[in-house]
């Protein structure tokens, strides 16, 4: 449904994309998880024809996003990072403004509009102004702009960032209602619970690139790691560092914390506190993180995803 081959673009001179590459599937829920400025917008700003590449190429349901600009707009849907409404319309004004701009049938819009408040739990309030609306509600009412022309592809944004739980969860329901009834959906976040619990296939991006993909399971196998063992320790200068990684090679230093990759936590951990112990080093924590998202990003970038 979705192909995207080696897509680069840069800012002024910012490298932003530094040759992404994706083929998703029709139906699937692909999940674009990275850091701050990891090049997500950009990925989906381009995806969606909001920004132009500066070299290679995206299909979407065959049509080329460059060739076919009108044909792909009406296949997918968009719901950007930033909230896009008019504030002194209300919920039902905004969305029969959307349906305009995307060419949604007159006759069938204001019931399409009424339909779409009602899922997001927004009927009661629909007409009321949206400067009057919490960020929760605000956020419901531009996934429901997205979904007026009945698109094939959804694009999301981070959708759910800074919003209250209870939007948060009618948001999850929504997407995962709309994944039931087969759409394509690309969803950007760097919270990897969510990558977790919706998305059938998940790329990593980190600094413009792709550097991991696949399922979670598959992501879980393929970085060879069953297990970190977390150590805290009171001081941890470059020395001690240099020392520790004589000895554990497969490690990650994160301030006074090391990670050290295990494949059997059971007989590494005693040994690792003995080899701490003889380098005079104090350990004022240790904890075993089990594998994640979140580790194995670690792993692969030695940063972490909340930054
Ligand atoms: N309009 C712009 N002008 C210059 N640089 C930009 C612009 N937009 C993004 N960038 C830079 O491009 C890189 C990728 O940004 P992008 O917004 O795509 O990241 P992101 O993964 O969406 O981050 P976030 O999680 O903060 O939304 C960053 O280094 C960012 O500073
Ligand atoms: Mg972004």
């Amino acid at each position: 449904m979705i192909e995207v081959k080696n897509l680069k673009k840069t800012y002024d001179n910012r490298e932003a994309l530094k040759g992404i590459s994706l083929a998703i599937d029709e139906g699937e829920f692909y999940g674009l998880l990275g850091p701050n400025g990891a090049g997500k917008t950009t990925t989906i700003s381009i995806l969606s024809s909001i920004l132009e590449l500066d070299s290679g190429e995206v299909i979407i349901d065959n049509q080329n996003i460059e060739m076919q600009p009108k044909e792909v707009k009406k296949l997918i849907g968009v719901v950007p990072q930033e909230i896009a409404l008019y504030e002194e319309l209300s919920a039902y004004e905004n969305l029969m403004f959307w349906g305009g701009l995307y060419e949604v049938p007159k006759n069938e819009l204001s019931s399409r509009a009424t339909e779409l408040l009602k899922l997001f739990g927004l009927d009661q309030r629909k007409n009321d102004k949206i400067k009057n609306y919490s960020g929760g509600m605000k956020r419901r009412v531009n996934i429901a702009s997205a979904l007026l022309h009945q698109p094939k592809v959804l694009f999301m944004d981070e959708p759910t960032v800074g919003i209250d739980p209870q939007s948060k969860n009618l948001i999850f329901e929504v997407v995962e209602k709309l994944h039931k009834q087969g759409m394509t959906i690309v969803y950007t976040t760097h919270y990897m619970e969510e990558a977790e619990r919706f998305c059938d296939r998940i790329g990593i991006i980190d600094d413009g690139k792709i550097i991991a993909e696949g399922t979670l399971d598959e992501l879980r196998n393929s970085s060879s790691v069953k297990e970190t063992i977390a150590i805290t320790f009171l001081n941890l200068n470059d020395m001690d560092v240099k020392e520790i990684s004589a000895f554990w090679g497969d490690m990650k230093q994160i301030e006074n914390t090391v990670h050290f990759y295990s494949l059997n936590v059971k007989s590494d951990l005693s040994k690792l506190v003995l080899q701490c112990n003889q380098l005079g080093l104090e350990i004022t924590n240790i904890e075993i993180l089990k594998m994640n998202l979140e580790t194995i990003f670690l792993k692969l970038t030695g940063k972490q995803l909340r930054d």
